[in-house]
This record gives structure tokens, sequence and C-alpha cells, in this order.
């Protein structure tokens, strides 16, 4: 029968014998794939795993900084890579959702390759790939991964593609991953977090993106995610998250008649993210998170909660 533990060892040891005292890069999405997929690769080598966690300016609120000290906490040899202004320059102006994709996706690609290319004498690439990955070759949860095979045919393929590829989870239904985590110790808030797009808020502003659309989104998205968190409603939920709205509306605040910004609210129950429901979350709840954005985040004036299913709806907005 199956174990986490008799994984762990085993993994552990082939990864030895096949990768040797050769270096290893890696691109940690702060997901739970790359996070164990890290570990695994570390128990096995040590440093001469190389970790690259890439800040793209569209995470969630303290996410990079939260998460990369929680890496350098579990001993990982992790780099961690600010490139938000990079990724914004490029999506300024864009609206279309299919083009954001593609243009963080072709960006995350140069800053990858530039980061690969200083770790000297690397011989191999390794990936959080999971077995349902495989089988779709689309990864619902994303992260380098994801971004990197839908990416990889476009122009010229960028050095580190060249490398051999080490792929420790392949074998892995989602559930198992997090057995395996577990085992190996890592926190129960990585190997618990909802999945979250690649393109990360780049898909739940709706239109272009600013970066003071972004600081708002991350404000509202913090206040939604914490009071999941609070409540005891987080782990009941499979994805949540706030979509930021191209419409003003009409407000009143004191005497003044505002016009301002529109939130969405997305929480949905889901094995695979192929089809979801919304989630019945209590009125006390809505009613108090919904108070909490407009009286705490500048330019927000109204909030409404998502109730649709997928299909028809899909889980992002973009
Ligand atoms: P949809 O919106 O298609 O989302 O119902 C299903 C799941 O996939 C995630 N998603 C993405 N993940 N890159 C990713 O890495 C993407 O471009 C992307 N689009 C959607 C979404 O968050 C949900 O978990």
């Amino acid at each position: 029968t199956w174990t986490p533990a008799a994984f762990v060892e085993t993994t552990v040891a082939e990864l030895k014998a096949k990768i040797g005292d050769e270096k290893v890069i890696l691109g940690l999405s702060g997901g739970v794939d790359s996070s164990v997929a890290a570990v695994l690769l570390n128990k096995a080598i040590g440093d001469n795993l190389h970790c690259i966690f890439v800040n793209n300016g569209l995470l969630r609120k303290n996410e990079f900084d939260d998460v990369l000290h929680q890496y350098k906490d579990m001993g990982l040899n992790v780099k961690g890579v600010d490139a938000s202004a990079r990724f914004l320059d490029a999506l300024e102006g864009e609206s279309d959702p299919e083009k954001k994709r593609k243009t963080i996706g072709r960006v995350f690609i140069e800053v990858f390759d530039d980061e690969a290319h200083k770790v000297e004498n690397a011989k191999w690439l390794a990936q959080g790939t999971i077995y349902p990955d495989v089988i779709e070759s689309v990864s619902a949860t994303g992260g380098p991964s994801a971004t990197i095979k839908s990416h990889h045919n476009v122009g010229g393929l960028p050095d580190f593609m060249k490398l051999k590829v080490v792929e420790p989870l392949k074998m892995l239904f989602k559930d198992e991953v997090r057995r395996v985590g577990k085992s190996m110790g890592l926190e129960p808030n990585l190997l618990g977090r909802h999945p979250f797009p690649g393109p990360g808020l780049a898909i739940r502003i709706l239109g272009n993106i600013t970066r003071e659309k972004v600081a708002i989104l991350q404000e509202v998205d913090h206040i939604f995610i914490q009071g999941l968190k609070d409540w005891g409603l987080y782990d009941k939920v499979w994805q949540a998250g706030a979509m930021l709205l191209p419409v003003n509306s009409v407000g009143v605040m004191g005497d003044e008649r505002t016009y301002e910004k529109c939130v969405a609210l997305r929480a949905v129950e889901s094995t695979d993210g192929m089809t979801a429901d919304w989630v019945n979350l209590p009125y006390e709840f809505l009613q108090k998170t919904s108070n909490d954005i407009i009286n705490k985040v500048p330019g927000v004036n109204r909030v409404v909660y998502d109730i649709s299913s997928k299909p028809p709806a899909t889980i992002e907005w973009e």
C-alpha cells in the first residue's frame, strides 16, 4: 500500500541517484505543488537545489514577503526576485484577458531565464507537475510549471528549457501531494492554500491594469480572505477571491454623492476546478465583510456576491 513516508524515502533515494552532485533550478509559486517538490528535492540534494520565487506584482497582499520568509525558514535555498515593475509596465494599457495571460507568461519566462543563467553550471529544471497536469497538460492551479508549458512554443526556446527535466510528483494526485507535504512537516497554511491562478490579480482586474487598481484589489481580497480564516470558513471553501469590476456606481457617503468602484466576491466549492458551485456563505459574514470593505478601502462603494455556478460561469471572470 502507498504511504507518504514510503514515497518520500523511495523518491529521495531515486533523486539522489539520478541527480548526483549536479545543480537543479526550480521555480516556486507559493502553491502546494512547487513547495512540496522543493522540499523533496532539498531533502535529496540540499543546496544544490536553487529555487527562484518571482514576484510578478500581481500576488495577494504581503504574499511575496510572507511566503519568501516561510521558504527560507524551511531551509530552502531560495532567491526572491521582485520583477513587479517589469510585469506591470509590460501590461500597461492591456485589457484583453488572453493578451494579459500571454504577456505575463512571456515576461515570466524572460525573468526566469535571466535568473536561471545566474546559477552557474545548472543541469536540471525541476517542476511541480502532478498527475492531473500530465493527463490534461493544463494545470488548474497554475504556477510556473503551467506557465512554462503553455508558452514554451512561443518564439525560440529559452535556455532553461534545454535543461534535463525532473518532476518528482508526476505520479501523484493533489491529495497525495498534500499528504507527502504533511509527512515532511510542511506548514498547514502552505498545504491548505486555495488555488491561485498564475496570472494572479491581472485576471481579477477586469479591463486594464494599473498599480492603483492592484493596490485596491489587494486590500479587498485581504479583507475577504482574512475574514474567511477568522470565521473558520477558509478550509470549507475550495477557492475564493475578489474581482475588481470596470464599472463605477453611485453611492452616498455622509452628505456626499460618490461615484466609485464595485467589487465582486467569489467563493466556490469544487474538487478539481472543472465544475464548481458557489458557496452559501453565512449572511452575517457577507454583511460584515461588505461593511469592512466599503469602510476600509477608499475608492470602493459597492460589494456584490457572485452566485453563479460553473458551468456555465467560469471561476475567474476573465
Ligand atoms: P476557470 O476560471 O477556468 O478556472 O473556471 C479554473 C481554475 O483554473 C484557474 N485558472 C488559471 N490558472 N493560469 C492558471 O495558472 C490561468 O491563466 C488560469 N485561469 C484560470 C482558476 O483560478 C481556477 O482555479
